[in-house]
């Protein structure tokens, strides 16, 4: 099938490597001469576990390729997927420009039958408001040719993304028209083998969907923050609630972890965005709100937990463990690495900061500054630093040798935003031990 994929992020990418990979004639678009340049001399801008391999594999094929002329891409494909990014606007919606400027750009050139594909993750309404500029920019040219808009969003993970999207857990498709439904089943055949995957339901309810489950998850989360506040208060170790209450199989053990914040590009954007589509449409809602705002306070606990200890931070080195949002990926939207390395740098302190993948992108964001150290290894991270801080649950973090830490650090003192450590281990090494919701040790 011939496919063509707006937007060359981590969810193009990944879409336009796996419908390549089982046999489709791909075609990517971007606006990025940089990353399209990158990704035709066959280097990949983001890291993206498998993804390197089954990109130059795919494009050596001929399956997949790259360009920046959108004329291209609706020429290309009969499914016209967008997946570019829907940043928060200044009021926390959802910013549709990019959506909007290549639903125009496809009817600008385009002269035959298409389905519009919105994989970006996009707000209640968005797939008419793609549907209208369509006919618009159609009308404009004199024009008046079939097509449908279908909203297909997309669940993966960074970090697991191509194991998602080869073996999704559902492929939601939202459209009103049963032709399009067997055609995006027909494009979804080869992920859809073992078992039925699909499922498919009105345009609206596929766009809710999305909101749905992330803002659910983060729920989760921020519960179990809030908890672990209150855990420290009461002098219970939130680890032990976590898995007492995880074995009740209505709760179950997954994304209950306590921790300093989730970060990334879906979760804070879309609980904001879904909170202002609610009050748009004059409603207030106030879990949602309680969740952000939670999150917030969270991404600061490691911070106050700092200044409670030293008193003031000014003139302290902190050894920083983890700068991308979570593991396996290099992606640093809105991580909590960023909150705490920004108020450390505002008390006066220095950073001392590693990261297995996402040093590059950690320089692309903060440049060359004196208060900021990028280190080689973990280790190096930690020579002269007056403690060490965990913001990432790495695996190479897991089980560091400690004698080590305790030689390199200042002062034996570990702040982990990721309760990745045994307090009492850490307390009979001789080191003061601040977890998330387990009091210090
Ligand atoms: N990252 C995730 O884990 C994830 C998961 C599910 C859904 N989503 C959603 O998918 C969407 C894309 O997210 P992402 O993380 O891949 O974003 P990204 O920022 O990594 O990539 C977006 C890409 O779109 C390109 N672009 C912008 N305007 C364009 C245009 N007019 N034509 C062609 N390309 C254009 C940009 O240059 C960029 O390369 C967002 O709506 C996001 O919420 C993301």
């Amino acid at each position: 099938m011939e496919i063509t994929i707006y937007g060359s992020g981590y969810v193009g990418l990944v879409t336009g490597a796996c419908l390549a990979q089982v046999g489709n004639d791909v075609l990517c678009v971007d606006i990025d001469p940089k990353k399209i340049d990158m990704l035709n001399n066959g280097e990949i801008p983001i890291y993206e576990p498998g993804l390197e391999q089954m990109v130059r594999e795919n494009a050596a094929a001929g399956r997949l390729k790259f360009t920046l002329d959108p004329a291209q891409g609706v020429k290309h494909g009969l499914y016209q997927f967008i997946a570019v990014g829907t940043p928060p606007d200044e009021d926390g919606s959802a910013d549709l420009s990019h959506v909007l400027a290549v639903a125009r750009s496809i009817a600008e050139h385009m002269d035959e039958y298409r389905i519009i594909i919105d994989k970006s993750t996009v707000p209640v309404g968005t797939a008419d408001r793609v549907a209208d500029q369509i006919r618009e920019t159609l009308a404009k040219r004199g024009l008046d040719i079939e097509f449908d808009v279908v909203s297909n969003p997309e669940f993966l993970k960074e970090g697991a993304a191509i194991d998602d999207f080869m073996k999704p857990d559902r492929i939601v498709i939202g459209t009103d028209n049963p032709r399009t439904t067997e055609l995006m089943r027909a494009m979804y055949a080869p992920f859809n083998r073992n078992h039925e995957r699909v499922i498919s339901m009105d345009i609206r309810s596929a766009e809710l969907t999305k909101y749905a489950a992330n803002s659910l998850l983060a729920t989760k989360i921020s519960f179990m923050n809030e908890l672990s506040n209150l855990a420290e208060r009461l002098g219970a170790d939130i680890e032990a609630v976590r898995i007492g209450i995880g074995s009740d199989p209505r709760i179950g053990y997954h994304f209950i972890y306590p921790g300093c914040g989730y970060g990334g590009s879906c979760f804070p954007k879309d609980v904001q965005a879904l909170e202002r589509t609610a009050a748009e449409v004059g409603y207030k809602a106030e879990l949602l709100s309680a969740v952000e705002a939670v999150n917030y306070r969270q991404k600061e606990r490691l911070f106050e937990k700092m200044t409670a200890h030293f008193g003031d931070v000014a003139g302290k080195t902190i050894a920083v463990w983890g700068l991308a949002f979570k593991p396996n990926t290099d992606d640093m939207r809105e991580a909590s690495s960023r909150t705490l390395m920004e108020a450390l740098w505002a008390a006066g302190a220095k950073v001392r900061a590693y990261d297995p993948v996402a040093m590059t992108e950690c320089e692309h964001i903060y440049g060359q500054r004196d208060d900021l150290c990028l280190c080689q290894s973990a280790d190096q991270a930690l020579e002269d630093a007056d403690a060490l801080a965990i913001l990432t649950e790495w695996q190479e973090f897991r089980s560091p040798s400690f004698e080590m830490i305790k030689s390199k650090l200042n002062n034996a003192v570990i702040f982990d935003g990721r309760n990745l450590y045994d307090p009492d281990q850490l307390k009979s090494q001789g080191f003061i031990y601040y977890a998330i919701g387990r009091g210090e040790s």
